[in-house]
């Protein structure tokens, strides 16, 4: 038996295949690479193993999906697939909903005719859009506040509306902000052009690749102005996963069986460490980690910028038995070694 990571060779999803098999899981990666590369793919069959199983399709492809769990005997799926950047999704909005939630779809068709039920979806702490209260639980408001958070929040409906029609059983994972990498410095995020996200841009800026980071904003009503996050380390969310998945296949098992995931089953969880920090303290220990100060200036705020979120993860304790490790440090040193061992990134981007 296997289990399928849709969108493997992208950040989260290569870390979480790395973590399934050192756990003992048979990992087969499909991705179109669309985001992604066969560079990826090298550096994550260099942690696992040379032959793990790699399908270059589109998750939208129902045949494609069906012919991979068929072919590797596959009876669990992670589900990753999908375009991320907030930016690009305003662009793009029928572009990111017809690759998310067409992705998703297609995934959930290809499993319903091959007869596998248990399903563990990438979402994101997007869907809660500026909290009315802190720190955040999963009964929190849901309000999408742009085309990719509107795509994780019908992604969602559409996973508990099939668990409710009886066919599958589902945890819906909502990240907070992943940073950080494999602490080999092997495997990392390696964003195609400019980066959006934070530690990203700022770690491009520390090795050299861009000259200044730009800090948006320094006038919300937090202690030092600046917004706050909940960062949480990729290995950390990766993890996640594989309690997640844990939690679905004792579900089939009466004994085990949590009665609020189980056949049938939709629960969302947060993943998160329930910390926030702000953009003026991650560059603080950023430089603290790297050694010297990493150049920056103030701008104004960017559009579509929430002031602060963060985790409540407790749930993820109860029902998964899983909570976040590592702290700030050191997702930052492990993400900082990877960009000094990879400055170009996989080099194909
Ligand atoms: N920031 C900067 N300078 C930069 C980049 C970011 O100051 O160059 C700030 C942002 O303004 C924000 C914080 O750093 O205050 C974090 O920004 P990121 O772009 O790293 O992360 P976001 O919280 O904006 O985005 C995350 C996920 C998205 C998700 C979004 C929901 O990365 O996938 O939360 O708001 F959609």
């Amino acid at each position: 038996m296997a289990v399928l990571v849709t969108g493997g060779a992208g950040y989260i999803g290569s870390h979480t295949a790395v973590v399934l098999h050192e756990a003992g899981r048979d990992v087969v990666v499909l991705d179109d690479l669309s985001n992604s590369s066969v560079a990826a793919v090298e550096a994550l069959r260099a942690l696992t193993r040379p032959d793990l199983p790699f399908i270059r399709a589109d998750a939208a492809d129902v045949d494609a999906v069906g012919r991979a769990i068929v072919d590797h005997g596959v009876d669990e799926v992670v589900h990753f697939a999908a375009f991320k950047s907030v930016s690009g999704s305003i662009a793009d909005p029928d572009g990111y909903h017809r690759n998310n939630v067409g992705s998703t779809v297609g995934v959930v068709e290809a499993m319903r005719r091959n007869g596998v039920s248990r399903i563990v979806f990438s979402s994101s702490c997007t869907v809660y859009g500026e909290p009315t209260s802190l720190p955040v639980t999963e009964d929190s408001p849901i309000s999408a506040s742009n085309p990719y958070g509107a795509t994780k929040v019908a992604c969602e409906e559409l996973l508990a509306a099939e668990a409710d029609a009886g066919g599958l059983d589902v945890l819906l994972l909502r990240y907070f902000n992943p940073v950080g990498a494999h602490s080999s410095g092997d495997l990392g995020e390696d964003p195609r052009g400019t980066p959006d996200n934070l530690v990203p841009y700022l770690m491009q800026v520390a090795v050299g690749r861009r000259e200044s980071l730009s800090v948006f904003g320094d006038d919300y009503d937090t202690p030092d102005g600046s917004a706050i996050r909940d960062y949480i380390h990729v290995v950390d969310l990766a993890e996640g996963h594989l309690a997640a998945l844990d939690v679905l296949a004792g579900s089939d098992d009466e004994d085990v069986r949590d009665p609020s995931v189980g056949s049938t089953g939709c629960r969302a969880v947060n993943l998160g460490t329930g910390a926030g920090h702000s953009v003026l303290e991650v560059l603080a220990a950023a430089g603290r980690v790297i050694g010297r100060p990493v150049p920056h200036e103030v701008v104004g705020r960017r559009d579509g910028d929430i002031e602060r979120i963060w985790a409540d993860p407790s749930l993820a304790a109860d029902l998964l038995g899983w909570r976040a490790t590592r702290g700030l440090d050191e997702m930052l040193a492990d993400h900082w070694r990877w960009q000094q061992r990879h400055p170009d990134g996989y080099g194909t981007g």
